[in-house]
């Protein structure tokens, strides 16, 4: 018998305010139609004033909690993935540790960037596989409008703010595909492309600094590797795209989606798209996807998910779950 790391609750928060793109026609050369047509975004969340990250993580923490049926305190640990914690430390999962009342195990985040909640499941199913914790809090959350340059009309159209979370429990089970939980994961980071996707600003600067990105560059990085980490991650779990019920990808760019799900052989009717709805979240799109593919009744137990992630570092990778 093996330990399996398995989802047994899901969450998410989304802020109240509502940004359509017409918000930026009003002080920006854009328009709604060039924002639909070329990353199928229509809206995004923003967070309030004085709304952090951590906020918005506690929200969706406490919805997987309910969804889940458990209490704070039965949990062993909480990964967090952001690139926006609210503070330089502590961590914002350690806010939210304290802000939904668990007085036990231990919080951490993880940073890297778009592809942070990949790399969040990974550390999670490591620490229950190993036998360090058996049920962890996984998050994906951010609040990139706090690190927009809004004169860039190349980056601020793109993304938002939100939160999505899971539970994962250790369960022991026959070790086969066909068994619920995490089968496989692949992470890549090559540190030589920091320049194409960064923020200028953090401690080495004492400001939080923007935003900045080389658009065409990240797109040709992301069509190239997506499909392929998602396929090594099958390969690894000894399966193929054929077995895929639904890929939950990263939601960056509509046009990346749809070229990867080309690339594995996959029509869209397999692919989870909230992008149009809620902007590019970084970490937090992919909880938040799956959050919202569980509620519209689309993702059910038993069915084998690839999710796939790349932004800043360059950091992409994939993890291959029977849900
Ligand atoms: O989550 C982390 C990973 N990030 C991503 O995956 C994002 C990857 N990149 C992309 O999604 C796309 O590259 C963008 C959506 C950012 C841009 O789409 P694109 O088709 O690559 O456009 P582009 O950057 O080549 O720009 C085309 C034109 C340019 O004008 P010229 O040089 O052709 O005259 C831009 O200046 O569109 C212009 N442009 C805009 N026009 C209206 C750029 N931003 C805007 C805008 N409104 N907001």
């Amino acid at each position: 018998m093996n330990n399996r790391a398995v989802v047994i609750g899901v969450g998410h928060y989304l802020p109240d305010r509502i940004v359509p793109n017409s918000h930026f026609e009003s002080f920006l050369d854009t328009t709604d139609a060039w924002i639909k047509s070329r990353s199928g975004i229509e809206r995004r969340h923003f967070a309030a004033d004085g709304q952090g990250t951590s906020d918005l993580a506690a929200r969706a923490a406490k919805a997987a909690l309910e969804n889940a049926g458990l209490d704070a305190n039965d949990l062993d640990a909480i990964v967090l993935a952001t690139s926006t914690a609210d503070l330089t430390f502590p961590s914002a999962a350690t806010m939210v540790q304290n802000e939904i009342g668990m007085t036990r195990g231990f919080a951490f985040d993880v940073q890297a960037v778009c592809a942070g909640f990949v790399y969040a499941l990974s550390n999670a199913n490591a620490l229950i596989v190993s036998g360090q914790a058996k049920r962890v809090m996984v998050i994906g959350a951010e609040t990139f409008s706090r690190i927009m340059d809004w004169t860039d009309r190349g980056t601020c159209v793109l993304f938002g703010d939100g939160a999505g979370a899971l539970i994962l429990e250790a369960q022991e089970n026959t070790g086969e595909t066909t068994d619920r939980g995490i089968l496989s994961v692949d992470l890549n980071s090559d540190g030589r492309y920091r320049d194409i996707l960064y923020v200028d600003g953090g401690v080495a600067t004492q400001n939080t600094g923007f935003l900045r990105m080389q658009g065409k560059e990240v797109f040709r990085h992301a069509v190239e590797k997506l499909a392929a980490t998602a396929e090594t991650a099958l390969e690894k779990a000894g399966l193929t795209s054929e077995d895929v019920d639904w890929i939950v990808p990263h939601q960056a760019n509509l046009r990346i989606i749809k070229a990867t799900a080309t690339k594995m052989g996959l029509p869209m009717e397999k692919v989870i798209v909230t992008v149009q709805d809620h902007g590019n979240t970084s970490a937090a799109s992919i909880p938040l996807a799956l959050s919202v593919g569980v509620a519209k009744n689309q993702i059910k137990p038993g069915d084998l998910i690839v999710t796939e992630a790349i932004g800043g570092g360059l950091a992409w990778g994939s993890v291959a779950l029977r849900w």
